[in-house]
This record gives C-alpha cells, sequence and structure tokens, in this order.
C-alpha cells in the first residue's frame, strides 16, 4: 500500500504506484508508472487530480489517512485523461455532486464527454486564482500540452508548481523525490518527453517563455507521474528547454528489420562507414526495440537511415508500425536515408523516402537497394552511404545546425 506523505506543510501526496503496467497506451513502461494525486488542508481541503479507476480502493485508503474523504471541498481537474479522472465520479459521488470541480472550458467539456454526468463545473482560466484562507491557487491552461483541457495549478504562497503530465516520468519505485534518486530518473524524464510531449515542442518552448515571463517563484514541481522535483526543479526545466529545441547532435541513428539477414548486413555496413567518421551510432533492430525506446533516441539525432526488406510490394510491417508512431510524434531537423534488400519488386526503398519527405527529413541520399543478398560491393556502397550520411551531419553541425 503506498503511504500518503507530506510534501509541504499541510499537503499530501495520495496517489497510488502502479508497478506492473508494462504497456501505457502503447509506450512501454518497463519500470511502471505512478498516479499521483495531492491534497491540501486548510480553510477548505482541495484534492488535485484522481488515479486511474482500478486503484480507487487505494486511493480512497490513502486519502483516509489524512482525512475523511468526506471533507474534500473542492476538486481540481488538471487534465481529463483517465489516469487522472478515473476515480473523479467516485469523489463526487463520496464529497457530494453539488462541490466544485476546478478545471478548464475544455476539462469541463471533456469530463461530461467521457463519464456522461455533469458536476458544479467552476471554469478557471489562466490567471484566475481561488483563494483558500491564508494560501492562492493560481491557474495556468496549458492547452494541447498535452490535451486541449490541460492546464497547471500554482500554489503561490508555497511555490508549487502542480503540473499534470507535464514534467513527469513513468517511473514506479521507492523514491519519491529529485534529490533521492538523482539522475536515474532523467533517462525515465526524456522518454516520457519523447513519446509524450515532443509533438507539441513549439507549445512546450511558448509555455517556457510565457513561465520565465511571468517570473513563477517555483520550489517544487509536482507532476502527475513520477518523481516530485522539490531540490532542483529548475533542471527539468532545463531539460524540457533542451529536448524541445530538437537541436541535432552527433549522432545517427538506425532502425532496421531483416527476412533473411540482408538488410541486417547492410545495416551493420552503414554503422560500419558511420563510425569511420566519428560519429555516435545507434543500430536499432525493431524486432528487439520498441517503439517508444526508438523515438526516445530520435529526439536528438542529427541524422536517421531506416532499412526494410520489401514484403508484398511493401515495407517491413513492424517498421510500418514504427514510422508511424515515429511520424505522429513530429520529429524535426533530420537528414535522412533508406536501405533494404528486395527479391523482385523492390518498392520498400522508395515508400519509405516516401514517408521521409512527409515528415520533412532532408532526404540525402536515393537509397540503396539490393537483390537478394548483398555482396561485398553492395557492403561496400552501403558502407559509403553511413560516410556520407556522417559527413553531412557533421557539415551541418559545423554550420552552426547543432546543440
Ligand atoms: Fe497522464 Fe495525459 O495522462
Amino acid at each position: 500500500m503506498y503511504k500518503p506523505f507530506e510534501i509541504a506543510d499541510k499537503i499530501y501526496s495520495v496517489g497510488c504506484r502502479d508497478w506492473d503496467i508494462r504497456d501505457f497506451h502503447g509506450y512501454s513502461t518497463y519500470e511502471g508508472t505512478t498516479y499521483n494525486s495531492f491534497l491540501i488542508l486548510g480553510e477548505k481541503n482541495v484534492l488535485i487530480d484522481t488515479v486511474k479507476a482500478k486503484f480507487a480502493d487505494e486511493f480512497i485508503a490513502n486519502i483516509s489517512r489524512v482525512i475523511d474523504p468526506k471533507e474534500i471541498d473542492i476538486v481540481i481537474s488538471n487534465h481529463t485523461e483517465m489516469d487522472h479522472t478515473g476515480c473523479l465520479t467516485k469523489i463526487m459521488d463520496i464529497i457530494g455532486k453539488d462541490k466544485p470541480v476546478y478545471c478548464s472550458k475544455m476539462g469541463a467539456k471533456n469530463i461530461k464527454s467521457h463519464f456522461k454526468q455533469d458536476f458544479n463545473f467552476q471554469i478557471v482560466g489562466s490567471g484566475d486564482e481561488l483563494k483558500l484562507g491564508n494560501r492562492t491557487l493560481s491557474f495556468l491552461e496549458t492547452r494541447m500540452l498535452h490535451w486541449p483541457d490541460s492546464m497547471f495549478t500554482y500554489l503561490v504562497e508555497d511555490g508549487i508548481l502542480f503540473s499534470s503530465d507535464a514534467f513527469g516520468q513513468h517511473y514506479a519505485g521507492d523514491k519519491f523525490f529529485d534529490d533521492e534518486i538523482g539522475n536515474e530518473i532523467v533517462p525515465h524524464a526524456r522518454k516520457y518527453y519523447a513519446n509524450i510531449l515532443l509533438h507539441f515542442s513549439s507549445r512546450v518552448q511558448d509555455l517556457l517563455q510565457d513561465v520565465t515571463k511571468m517570473n513563477l517563484k517555483i520550489n517544487m514541481i509536482c507532476p502527475d507521474h513520477g518523481i516530485l522535483w522539490r531540490d532542483n526543479p529548475s533542471k527539468i526545466i532545463e531539460l524540457y528547454d533542451k529536448w524541445s529545441k530538437q537541436k541535432p547532435t552527433n549522432k545517427v541513428v538506425i532502425i532496421f528489420d531483416s527476412m533473411w539477414e540482408s538488410t541486417t548486413k547492410m545495416a551493420k555496413a552503414i554503422t560500419s562507414g558511420v563510425e569511420s567518421e566519428n560519429v555516435n551510432v545507434r543500430l536499432m533492430n525493431t524486432r528487439k526495440w520498441h517503439r517508444s525506446d526508438i523515438i526516445t533516441e530520435i529526439i536528438d539525432a542529427g541524422a536517421i537511415a531506416v532499412g526494410s526488406p520489401t514484403l508484398n510490394n511493401g515495407i517491413f510491417p513492424v517498421i510500418a508500425d514504427v514510422l508511424t508512431y515515429i511520424k505522429g510524434l513530429k520529429p524535426q531537423n533530420k537528414i535522412a536515408a533508406a536501405f533494404g534488400s528486395y527479391g523482385w519488386s523492390g518498392e520498400a526503398v522508395k515508400i519509405l523516402n516516401k514517408e521521409f519527405a512527409e515528415m520533412k527529413f532532408d532526404i540525402i541520399d536515393d537509397g540503396i537497394r539490393i537483390q537478394y543478398v548483398p555482396d561485398e560491393d553492395d557492403l561496400n556502397k552501403c558502407f559509403d552511404l553511413g560516410v556520407k550520411l556522417a559527413k553531412t551531419l557533421k557539415e551541418r553541425l559545423a554550420g552552426g545546425d547543432n546543440a
């Protein structure tokens, strides 16, 4: 059982850990996740967000260790997705449906759509405040970070930002704060950014600029997933600034699948070509790497090579899966090249180039198609393609297109 703990004076973390989840709507969560929820006690008792429905009993038990759940006066819903509203109707059944639910305009619409219930919605937008005796909550709409309803809630006097999904990580462990876990949490935060927020990077940049202009004192950031940033909250803000700029680095990611190892041989020869130019490389077989790990590697790569054999006049299904996922998340500033073996028709490279063009990648080569099995000359051509990718990337970076 996840014990509630006090994160600041009379503010408790009452959420639940999901140790077992390994697939979060298509995102691999090897270390589970948490659904964070926060209880602020005072003249009015406020609950910020709830948890996934299957954890209802544990959630109510956690709240009960702090106060009788009936004593909650106000609910704030920062975000409608059901990992955070899954217990909203249950809470409202307990506290009474006349109790106010503070949310954005889109939040009210989306809660009604999800649960087919109407509540006493109190619509708030950026700059609106809610006085709680000697404390003040201020709201900041963060549309499309990552849903239309998303917003932050800021506890002014304490400098605590309840940031919904933003700055989160899918991580369940025995550590609850950044100072307890250290840099070990950064890869989880990076993966979370790549898979949930990359698509909205320009909005992240706008938000960071808005927050800077507002000159908010931020002592602690409390996302709805993972650890809380209390020791150095500026660290995750700086990382979001870096990731959202999507500036390329000296790194090539080579993604491939293979039927009879011909495309594997090509991928390895391209890898050797890249390495011969002292450029960093990641070789990722789509049978071995989950799509959510591949996009995490891609966010700072300056170049991508994708290899697929031709199957039934198309690309390999697993490659199509990964490309569909990558395309949706809209990585930017990449140079690209395609490769693949074929038997008789050989459409894969052409299809891959079409995919690259749709993703606005800069295609630096027509790509390499090899019939059946590559010989030494073919593999030399692949090596040369790796060299070309690396040299082109280095030229771009030397020209100022770098982090
Ligand atoms: Fe953690 Fe968008 O829900």
